[in-house]
């Protein structure tokens, strides 16, 4: 039996949490989908807690994370940001247990669920890089807020939060790592310069310690560990390498830093507002299956930016599966979970095309969710 957040959550503050069961949830489909999984040749969909199944997932280029918000937003979900910590803190552990530096995290919460589980993130080695702010507009809540009630801003934003994995060798972030191997050469500083090639710029960029350090480009590493090795001090070598045996490659250098592929005219803040019309998943009454469904370009965004075709991308918290379905829409190959099987179901009949109405008049045909690999997507 898998286990379930709200059993494994401990409230910090020696309370029972809150009750969540059926939070947020517009349907329950009376029958189970009769499968646990949902693959094909990219996507691999699991019915269960993520916990479970991290140690069969690839290595991760990409994990998005849409988990806890703080809110009751589903079952399992905490009811304040207070929990918010102990709620991530095992996932956090698996993701770094699995990422290697060329891994990119983005963590989509509120701003003060975000702030709980900063600490949580960066205590595992994940490195801030950018705070980007998804903003739905005041469309999002029209006519609908009494702030004399809630006496503040009403809030029409999310944050989705980019963070690197932190690259070390020898227990040493890069930046000080390049400089003490080039110390251990005997060479003086200066000669980094000579080495790239460069007036100045080696000394000033690669070797800093202080936020002008730049990682340097895969031919400079090259330069710099190749005149390391040829003109620092017999006894020290290799100069620059990983593996202690042979000096690393350009390409190996490369591999220390997570991707990332800017699109063209974006900044941090993000103008799109909550997904509706035929990309919304909607129960036959007409409300939301899922409270939490992200827009899928967003997704895409998010994805494309610090991934190539072929990489491997996470989705631990799944809800509709939007993150592992922008992966493979992008030919990148997508591994992701969802605890409830209602929204499961909804969530695979994204990738095999089914009818939502079909799902919700049981019993479900698990044969159905299998039908069709070939299907239209959202
Ligand atoms: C914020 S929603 C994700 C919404 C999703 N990004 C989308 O666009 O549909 C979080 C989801 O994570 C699920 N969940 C919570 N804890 C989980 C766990 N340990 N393993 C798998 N799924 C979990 C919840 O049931 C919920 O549907």
């Amino acid at each position: 039996m898998p286990r379930h957040p709200a059993n494994t959550l401990k409230n910090i503050r020696g309370a029972a949490p809150t009750s969540t069961v059926g939070r947020g949830k517009s349907i329950t489909l009376a029958n189970g989908p009769g499968i646990t999984q949902w693959r094909d040749d990219a996507t691999l969909l699991w019915l269960g807690d993520s916990l479970d199944h991290y140690g069969q997932w690839d290595t991760p280029t990409v994990i998005v994370s849409d988990g806890a918000y703080g809110v009751l937003g589903f079952e399992g979900d905490t009811s304040d940001h207070l929990d918010m910590p102990h709620w991530y803190e095992p996932h956090v552990k698996a993701w770094s247990a699995a990422a290697t530096p060329a891994t990119t995290l983005w963590f989509w919460n509120s701003e003060i669920g975000w702030a709980a589980v900063h600490p949580i993130l960066e205590r595992h080695g994940w490195r801030y890089q950018n705070c980007n702010v998804w903003n739905k507009g005041k469309a999002h809540i029209a006519g609908n807020v009494n702030t004399k009630r809630i006496r503040r801003f009403p809030v029409v934003s999310e944050v989705c939060v980019q963070y690197v994995f932190e690259a070390k060798v020898d227990g040493q972030p890069l930046k000080q790592w390049l400089l003490a191997e080039w110390k251990r050469t005997g060479l003086p500083l200066r000669k980094a310069n000579e080495a790239c090639g460069v007036a100045d710029a080696a000394v000033r960029k690669y070797l800093d310690q202080g936020h002008l350090w730049y990682f340097p480009p895969p031919e400079m590493f090259e330069r710099l560990q190749e005149f390391a090795n040829a003109h620092g001090k017999p006894s020290g070598r290799p100069y620059f390498s990983m593996d202690g045996k042979r000096p690393a490659t350009g390409a190996e250098w490369t591999l220390m830093r997570s991707k990332f592929f800017c699109p063209h005219g974006f900044t941090n803040v993000w103008d799109r507002p909550p997904v509706n019309g035929g990309e919304r998943l909607k129960a036959p009454s007409g409300r939301a299956v899922h409270l939490n469904q992200k827009p899928l370009d967003l997704m895409r965004m998010i994805i494309e930016a610090s991934s190539e075709p072929g990489d491997a991308v996470w989705e631990p918290f799944g809800g509709l599966f939007t993150a592992a379905l922008a992966a493979r829409q992008t030919n990148r190959r997508a591994f992701s979970c969802e605890i409830d099987p209602t929204y499961f179901q909804y969530g695979v009949a994204r990738f095999t095309g089914a009818s939502v109405r079909d799902l919700a008049e049981p019993p479900v045909e698990a044969e159905l969710l299998f039908q069709s690999e070939s299907a239209t997507l959202a």
